[in-house]
């Protein structure tokens, strides 16, 4: 039950499901979570907010919701048995949590989640508005004006709203850019998987912030690189090449001399081009010397890139991206690019998975040419811990079912030789599957 209730009565405990008012005026990133530090209950009660939706049943009810005396002690439904069958059970697809984050300049009541094709629409607005602010900041700092950052921020906040109604959306329309938008959109872009991949390591609320505005800002030192320069579709001779390598420090030059730019936009654009092996630029930094902005920002500039149309290149699907990435052995932090994947759901050719069928899968390719359909070859049932005929499905990321919940450890599965089997599984030749709408 969603109990409305004004900033100074919320308590330690409650369950916050929505702020009222514009996302900008609220003082967190997420809008679900329980209060539970005193700085939480401050930062709420000065927040300057009109009202607040708390959940009763997820924590404190405010008073007036809560149990009586006498229903108090009234016997508790008994919770129901689950675990029959516990692995599967406890990863059985669960309906996807309410969120009731706004755009800032929607100032209505909390409303219910509109599913990918209505979040779709919202990100399409988002996409356009910021690309059209990044154009305007690359072309200012071309005549020599600082960033506006504060825009930056709110722009990046917009994104974040996005990615926490839907994460899916906002990343996959960005992914699919014109050739001749590819500069603003790729900042885009960066700020939007930089922005989930943080809060999917649950990185604290205003490092979330500040991954993403540096998302935004990261290759503003692109200015000082001509376009003939950026989108020439042959080799680069060595003079071009020094030009285009000399961005991340005039970007980081541009931002120390722009106010309020966050510390890690400053890191981010400075190191975003460094490798774990210590050959990227421009510092040659290596392993322990790479923060983890460096580490995150590497992997999310290079999939964009690689998952992009660009002159010289067609765009490779995120399949076939994450499945090129972990070849490139010394650019990326390995178990970052693990987590980054899991962030996005997408998993490289060869990756245990399990399925919404219940049944466990090996990631064999993606459906078709630019294509974010994956196909996954299902050979074992969890249900009867056996195998099965293999056959492939095709997973569409916005598909509830069949879906890929996650990947998977060969270990826990006790499969005698994972190596032998994967290959097996991945050379078996498989029938033709039923046509869509056979029985
Ligand atoms: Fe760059």
């Amino acid at each position: 039950m969603l109990v409305r209730i004004e900033p100074q009565d919320v308590e330690i405990g409650m369950f916050v499901h929505a702020f009222e008012g514009s996302w900008f005026d609220h003082p967190f990133w997420r809008s679900n979570f329980r209060v539970e530090t005193t700085e939480q209950l401050q930062r709420i009660r000065n927040s300057g907010i009109d009202a607040l939706m708390i959940d009763a049943e997820r924590g404190i009810a405010p008073p007036g919701h809560r149990p009586t005396a006498k229903n108090a002690n009234a016997p508790r439904r008994k919770p129901s048995r689950s675990w029959g069958k516990p692995l599967v059970q406890a990863l059985k697809p669960r309906s996807g949590p309410t969120f009731a984050t706004r755009d800032p300049e929607d100032r209505a009541a909390p409303r219910p989640r509109r599913g990918y094709a209505g979040e779709c629409r919202r990100a399409k607005q988002v996409i356009d508005r910021t690309r059209g602010a990044v154009t305007d900041m690359f072309e200012g700092a071309r005549l020599g004006r600082a960033v506006e950052v504060r825009r930056m921020v709110r722009l990046a906040s917009s994104i974040g709203a996005s990615i926490e109604r839907d994460a899916k959306a906002l990343i996959n329309l960005v992914r699919l850019k014109e050739k001749d938008q590819y500069t603003y959109l790729h900042s885009v872009a960066v700020c939007a998987l930089m922005i989930n991949f943080a809060r999917h390591l649950e990185l604290d609320a205003q490092q979330v912030q500040d991954l993403g505005v540096a998302g935004l800002l990261h290759d503003v030192g692109k200015v000082a690189v001509s376009d003939e320069i950026l989108n020439k579709p042959g080799a680069l001779s060595k003079g071009e090449m020094q030009a285009v390598r000399g961005h991340p420090v005039a970007g980081h030059r541009l931002l120390a001399s722009s106010q309020g730019a966050p510390e890690l936009a400053l890191e981010l654009c400075l190191r975003h081009h460094e490798k774990v092996d210590g050959t990227g630029y421009p510092g040659g930094l290596k392993g322990e010397q790479l923060s983890l902005a460096a580490r995150m920002g590497a992997i999310c500039d290079v999939y964009d890139a690689v998952t992009s149309n660009r002159p010289y290149k067609q765009a490779w699907t995120p399949c076939e991206a994450l499945t090129e990435m972990q070849k490139w052995r010394g650019h990326f932090d390995p178990a970052l690019l693990d987590r980054f994947a899991d962030s996005l759901g997408i998993y490289a050719v060869g990756t245990l998975v399990r399925l919404s069928t219940g049944e466990l899968g090996i990631v064999v390719g993606s459906a078709g040419e630019a294509d974010e359909d994956v196909i996954v070859r299902a050979f074992f049932d969890c249900d009867a811990l056996a195998e099965i005929d293999p056959v492939d499905r095709a997973i569409a990321p916005s598909a509830e079912h069949p879906r890929i919940i996650g990947r998977d450890s060969p270990t826990f599965w006790r499969f005698p030789d994972w190596d032998v089997l994967r290959h097996r599984i991945l050379a078996a030749k498989i029938a033709p599957g039923p046509e869509e709408g056979d029985g």
